[in-house]
């Protein structure tokens, strides 16, 4: 800890006299019961967003004890403070349009309110990458903490848990294998124990991906939310915050093109959240840089899936953190990695590893070996072609590889409202080897990108017993979903992209060998279309969705805000 440390003097109210704003500071400081002494240690902010719309933090009251009681035994002085908190599944339209506002609020309070360094904590899907953006905007020391996945539950003697076995019972239902008693008793037992999704999902990944990042304590990512090791994390992390006071070390340095790349390399081999792509390019966007597709493609290559988790694989992320968590995968991925990084503990990454014990045991069964990967190459893969020209995404490892290279007809829907008017439609004109479009779910679109990309298959085709068929979107999906689905397609359709001009009965290629979407209609007729294009609603007139009408940027560029990016 540095002696440079303002504690509570830091960022005076102006009041045009410098020593009475300490003072009135100070004074009103006391009213809260702390002493002179307290007032002049250092202090740690902790970001804390309990809510009660978060079933996943609801466990952020015991944690934050832990923390508090960690800064306390490092020499400083912990104070919490609120932001804005983002319950996956509580926010309409969808979570990732608030994303940017608890960036902001989170980079703002930082700044502005006096703290030395500060533990963010966060969880619940959108809320890791809103701290890390607005921590990196802010430039002060930061540590991350998560909460922890949710432990698994049980039906009938089969294990479940959020949210991959959500969808596949919510499947069974709709195909009428299982009726509506069965499934409201399994909804009952999907989320049973405070913490994040139980599987690799958008939380879990990128819960992983900060600690590949080096923004959080080693071994961390994965601890269960409910695991007395959860505690002692956090309290090491109020600790190790006090440590980064007058440190150089701050989110932005440690966030580079780097340690970027390692995150990715995690992605990959994680088979992680297609999610995690866009929040790691606003993440690096905050730090002037970006994620190239291409080089997604050139990683994807040569990172093999090692991770057995569910959506990909079989297990829980209670599993994987009892298989020997993130150190172990780094521990395989070594030689693919930029070991030069710094991390938040002031190690490299190197450091890190090299201090690890080489001989600890790993659950094979959950992290393979190099020598015996789940799959040779990464699990995630962008296209592209004239279907979009800026690129799309698609999560090969939870895809049907008997649809890779799949050629079809369109079945169009032009928004999710007409989505769900007609996909259970008996009359609705569709075959299993048709690919399904959805238009306008985009992040310029009203919608704001929501994780609608996958598309459920018709009822008429579920009946029948189909399971997967191609579906293209410029959506995202819930990073506990699968299935042959392409998502992000930018430019989006709201914003004139060639998505928008797709017709029923226009013929689509996928291939995945070639990295290519097509739309198989000529030029001259996509031109004729596009001159029909009616002319974009006019935006909000106020407030906070008037400002992400105007600012919001297409998925490759994060789906930051223009202005919160670096000049
Ligand atoms: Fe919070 Fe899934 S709902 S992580």
């Amino acid at each position: 800890m540095s002696k440079d440390a303002k504690g509570i003097a830091h960022g005076l109210t102006n009041y045009g006299d410098r020593d009475f704003s300490l003072y009135l500071r100070r004074s009103f400081a006391q009213s809260m019961g702390y002493s002179r002494a307290d007032l002049d240690k250092p202090v740690v902010g902790i970001a804390y967003t309990p809510s009660a719309f978060n079933n996943c933090h609801r466990h952020f009251p015991e944690m934050l004890e832990a923390v508090k009681r960690g800064v306390l035994m490092a020499g400083a002085l912990p104070l919490e403070f609120p932001t804005v908190s983002l319950g996956e599944v509580f926010l309409n339209p969808t979570s990732l349009k608030f994303r940017n506002l608890m960036s902001m609020d989170t980079e703002e309070m930082v700044r502005a309110q006096p703290m030395d360094s500060v533990v963010l904590m966060g969880g619940c899907d959108k809320t890791v990458p809103a701290q890390l953006m607005g921590a990196v905007s802010a430039g002060r020391p930061a540590i991350m903490l998560v909460a922890g996945p949710m432990m698994t539950g049980r039906h009938r003697g089969e294990r479940l848990g959020a949210c991959t076995d959500c969808r596949r019972f919510w499947a069974q239902y709709r195909a009428g294998t299982i009726d509506a008693a069965e499934i409201s008793e399994v909804e009952g037992k999907l989320a049973t124990t405070a913490g994040t999704c139980a599987v690799m999902g958008t939380a879990s990944t990128m819960a992983c991906l900060i600690e590949a990042l080096g923004m959080m304590l080693p071994g961390t990512a994965a601890i269960p939310a409910v695991h007395a090791d959860r505690l002692r994390a956090a309290e090491a992390t109020g600790a190790a915050a006090v440590k980064l006071i007058g440190s150089p070390l701050t989110p932005d340095k440690i966030v580079n093109q780097k340690s970027i790349e390692n995150a990715l390399r995690v992605l990959l081999a994680i088979g992680g959240s297609t999610n995690a792509v866009i929040h790691l390019a606003a993440i690096a966007g905050r730090a002037g840089l970006g994620v190239s597709l291409e080089r997604l493609n050139e990683l994807s290559d040569t990172t093999p899936v090692l991770v057995n988790l569910k959506p990909v694989g079989n297990g829980y992320m209670e599993d994987f953190f009892a298989a020997g968590g993130i150190g172990a995968l780094l521990r395989e991925l070594k030689d693919l990695l930029h070991l030069d990084c710094l991390t938040v503990t002031g190690e490299t990454l190197g450091e890190r590893l090299n201090a690890q014990d080489k001989e600890a045991w790993v659950d094979r069964t959950i992290i393979a070996e190099r020598g015996k990967p789940l799959e040779p190459q990464g699990g995630l893969v962008a296209l592209f072609g004239n279907l979009a020209p800026k690129g799309a995404i698609l999560k090969r490892s939870a895809a049907d590889s008997r649809l890779f290279e799949h050629e079809g007809r369109a079945v169009v829907f032009s928004s999710l409202e007409d989505l769900a008017a007609r996909i259970d439609d008996p009359k609705l004109d569709v075959e299993a080897n048709d690919i399904l479009v959805l238009q306008h779910a985009g992040p310029h679109s009203a919608a704001a990108m929501p994780e609608a990309g996958y598309l459920p298959i018709p009822k008429k085709l579920a009946v029948k017993g189909v399971k997967d068929m191609v579906r293209i979107s410029d959506a995202r999906m819930s990073g506990t979903a699968f299935g042959t689905i392409v998502l992000h397609v930018t430019p989006d359709a709201a914003s004139g992209g060639p998505l928008g001009l797709v017709r029923n009965g226009d013929r689509i290629k996928l291939s995945v060998k070639e990295r290519r979407i097509v739309l198989l209609v000529d030029d001259a007729e996509l031109k004729r279309r596009a001159a029909q294009v009616p002319v974009q609603a006019e935006p909000p007139l106020r407030g906070y969705a008037r400002l992400y009408a105007q600012e919001v940027l297409g998925a490759d560029e994060g789906c930051d805000f223009a202005f919160l990016k670096p000049r």
